[in-house]
């Protein structure tokens, strides 16, 4: 019996219109361009305004359709990952699945916020390695605006909302190649929001997260590349959660990743969550940066504590 294996066949992504600078920023809270570029490399973000979290997940998901040529009635499983849905219920995967008309798949959002494109890509590709399916739609969409303070110069310069979405098929040749999904609960509190207490946004003690973030980065990369007895010179593109510059730099330098193989685009949408890494795929693929056999390494971490990579062969489309 041969082996099948998941393949990224289609990308698409949405950014909402209105852009904020670090300009808009400064006239909001005490805080300066230079600090904010200095510390995160952000430049501006991309805020939702009239929209829902739903609107860009359904965007996205039309333009990665489009670009893997497959229409809704194909899609098995439709995977959500977002920690700012519109609503508890019904899911976000739900309402995509509502709009398409997508009646034969079925929906599950999840929740393990910056790293969820990469727990869904992993959890995808069990399904269509068992055979359980061939299509599956995952879009990662967040409204991180709705939970983040505008007066809080802590928080309020890093994050911003938008979309990305892939489809993945069953194919014969490998695409995923290698996961690892790993949480730390006990640090849960260095990095929450909740929309039931009194205060409703984003508390994060950044110092923890970064050195959380350097750390399990770079041992998540090293493990992807020693389980496949692979060296980072084997390795096309290094696609990190985007969340700080710095962060990105840091690990990248640690293991000997050239710059240039490390995409970065941070600066223009600051942290999106768990959209961030399939904004990029989308972008590097339409750039046409990824080509056939590439072995691309996608590694996110965040509120949970939660942290995962995937080793992935990208697969002409
Ligand atoms: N503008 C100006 N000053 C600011 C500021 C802002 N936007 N935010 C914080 N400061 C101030 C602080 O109040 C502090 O001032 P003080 O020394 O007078 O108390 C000073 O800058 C240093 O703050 P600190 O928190 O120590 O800065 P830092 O070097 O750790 O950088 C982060 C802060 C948030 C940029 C950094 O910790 C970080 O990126 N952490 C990871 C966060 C993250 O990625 N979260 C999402 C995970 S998915």
């Amino acid at each position: 019996m041969s082996i099948i294996y998941l393949q990224i066949k289609g990308t698409g992504s949405y950014l909402p219109q209105h852009v904020l600078t670090n300009q808009d920023l400064e006239k909001m809270v005490d805080t300066s361009d230079e600090w904010i570029t200095e510390r995160t490399g952000i430049k501006e973000r991309h805020i939702a305004k009239g929209i829902s979290t739903a609107y860009m997940a359904i965007k996205a998901s039309q333009k990665a359709m489009d670009s893997a040529g497959v229409t809704p009635d194909e899609i098995d499983i439709i995977i959500a990952a977002t920690i700012t849905p519109d609503y508890l219920t019904p899911s976000l995967s739900c309402l995509v699945q509502k709009e398409f008309g997508a009646d034969s798949a079925f929906c599950f959002d999840i929740n393990a916020a910056c790293s969820g494109f990469c727990y869904a890509l992993d959890i995808a590709d069990l399904y269509i390695k068992t055979g359980r399916a061939k299509t599956i739609l995952i879009v990662a969409s967040e409204m991180l605006s709705r939970i983040t303070d505008y007066t809080d110069r802590r928080t309020c310069v890093l994050f911003g909302d938008g979309a990305g979405a892939v489809i993945a098929r069953a194919g014969d040749t490998k695409g995923v190649m290698d996961s690892i999904c790993c949480a730390v609960g006990g640090l849960g509190d260095v990095l929450k929001a909740s929309v039931f207490e009194d205060y409703k946004f984003i508390q994060m003690n950044g110092k923890e997260v970064y050195k959380f973030a350097v750390r399990v980065n770079i041992e998540t990369i090293t493990q992807l590349l020693s389980n496949n007895n692979l060296s980072t010179d084997d390795i096309a593109y290094l696609v990190p959660h985007q969340a700080n510059k710095r962060i990105i730099a840091t690990v990248s330098s640690k293991l000997g990743i050239d710059s240039d193989k490390t995409y970065i685009n941070v600066d223009r949408y600051g942290n999106t969550s768990s959209a961030s890494i399939p904004i990029c795929l989308d972008e590097m693929n339409k750039k046409g940066l990824l080509k056939d056999g590439d072995k691309i390494i996608l590694t996110g971490f965040g509120g949970g504590l939660t942290y995962a990579g995937i080793l992935l062969q990208w697969v002409g489309m």
